[in-house]
C-alpha cells in the first residue's frame, strides 16, 4: 500500500489512474479504524481497481465544544489495518493543505443539514459536505463508500452529489456491530465500563421497534415513545432525540406504511460520550 500525504501528489496519482482507465473507489474516514471502516474498504475492493482510504480528522465538522482535540488517533495501527484490508492508497492530508490560512469556501446542503443531527450540531454537515467535496476533487473517485451508521450523512452526501452534478456514485454499507450489538464507533473508547454496558440499550430498543412494527403497530409516536422509555431506564443516558422519518427524504412521517422504508434514528449521550445509532424498518 502506498501512503500519500500531499494534496498535489494525490491529484496527480488519481489523474494517472483515470488515464489508465482504472476504476477509483474512495473510502473517507477520520481514522482510528474499526471493522465498520474495514467493511467499506472490503466493499470498495470488490468493485474498484484502486481503493483510496482517506484519514483526516476534519476540524470543520466539530463545533468548538466538541471533541476535535481528543478525537482518538493511531496512524500506525490504521496503516496496518488499511494494508491488510486491501486499500491501494492511504491518503492522509495535512490540515494546512486542506484548510490553508484564509480558507473561505464551504458547501452547504440546505434543510437536510439542519434537521435531526443538525438541530444539535448546527455546523456539522456543512463541515462534512465541504471536506467530502474537497476529497472528491482530490481523489477523483468513480464511487465513494459510506456507512449506514451515519444515515443522515449518507442522505446529505447523495443530495450534494446530485445538486452539484459531481458524478460520483455514492454506495452505502450496513452498520457493523460488536458481538453484543453496540454499533462500532471510534468514539466507543471514551465509554466507561458501566456506560458501555448501559449503551447496549440502544440496539435493544431498535430491535424492540422492529418487533412492535412486526406485531402490527403502525403509529410512529407509539414506537418512538417506547424506544425513549427503554433508553430512559439507564441512569447514565441522556436522549438528544429519537426520531422516525422517511428513510430517503428524512421527512417526518405519522405512521409506518407497508413497503416504505422508515428510518428510526437516535442520538443519546452516555456521560460525556454522544452515540448515534439507527435502523431501517419496512412494515409488511
Ligand atoms: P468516520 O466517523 O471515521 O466514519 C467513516 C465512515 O465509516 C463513514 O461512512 C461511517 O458511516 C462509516 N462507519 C463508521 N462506523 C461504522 C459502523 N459501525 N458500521 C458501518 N460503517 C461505519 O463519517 C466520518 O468519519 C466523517 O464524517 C467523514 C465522512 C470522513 C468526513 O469527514
Amino acid at each position: 500500500m502506498k501512503t500519500i500525504v500531499s494534496t498535489f501528489e494525490m491529484q496527480k496519482f488519481s489523474e494517472q489512474a483515470r488515464l489508465r482507465k482504472k476504476n477509483i473507489g474512495l473510502v473517507p474516514t477520520m481514522g482510528y479504524l474499526h471493522k465498520g471502516h474495514l467493511s467499506l474498504i472490503a466493499k470498495a475492493q470488490r468493485s474498484c481497481d484502486v481503493v483510496i482510504t482517506s484519514i483526516f480528522v476534519n476540524p470543520a465538522q466539530f463545533s468548538p465544544n466538541e471533541d476535535f482535540a481528543r478525537y482518538p488517533r493511531n496512524i500506525e495501527q490504521d496503516t496496518q489495518l488499511c494494508t491488510s484490508a486491501g486499500s491501494t492508497v492511504l491518503f492522509v492530508p495535512p490540515e494546512n493543505e486542506m484548510y490553508p490560512e484564509g480558507y473561505s469556501t464551504y458547501v452547504n446542503v440546505e434543510r437536510l443539514s439542519s434537521i435531526l443531527e443538525g438541530k444539535f450540531r448546527p455546523t456539522h454537515f456543512r463541515g462534512v459536505t465541504t471536506v467530502v467535496a474537497k476529497l472528491f476533487s482530490l481523489t477523483k473517485p468513480h464511487k465513494a463508500f459510506f456507512g449506514q451508521k451515519d444515515a443522515q450523512q449518507c442522505v446529505v452526501i447523495k443530495k450534494m452529489v446530485k445538486d452539484l452534478n459531481l458524478g460520483v456514485e455514492v454506495v452505502t454499507a450496513p452498520i457493523v456491530r460488536e458481538k453484543d450489538g453496540l454499533a462500532m464507533s471510534s468514539r466507543n473508547v471514551y465509554l466507561s465500563a458501566e456506560e458501555r454496558s448501559q449503551a447496549l440499550i440502544l440496539y435493544a430498543s431498535l430491535r424492540r421497534a422492529h418487533e412492535m412494527v412486526d406485531n402490527g403497530e403502525r403509529n410512529v409516536a407509539v414506537v418512538a415513545g417506547e424506544v425513549k422509555q427503554m433508553i430512559e431506564t439507564k441512569s447514565s443516558a441522556t436522549i438528544d432525540y429519537v426520531a422516525v422519518v422517511d428513510a430517503e427524504s428524512l421527512a417526518d412521517i405519522p405512521s409506518f406504511e407497508r413497503g416504505i422504508p422508515a428510518l428510526v434514528a437516535l442520538a443519546v449521550r452516555f456521560g460525556s460520550t454522544r452515540l448515534i445509532d439507527n435502523t431501517i424498518i419496512k412494515a409488511r
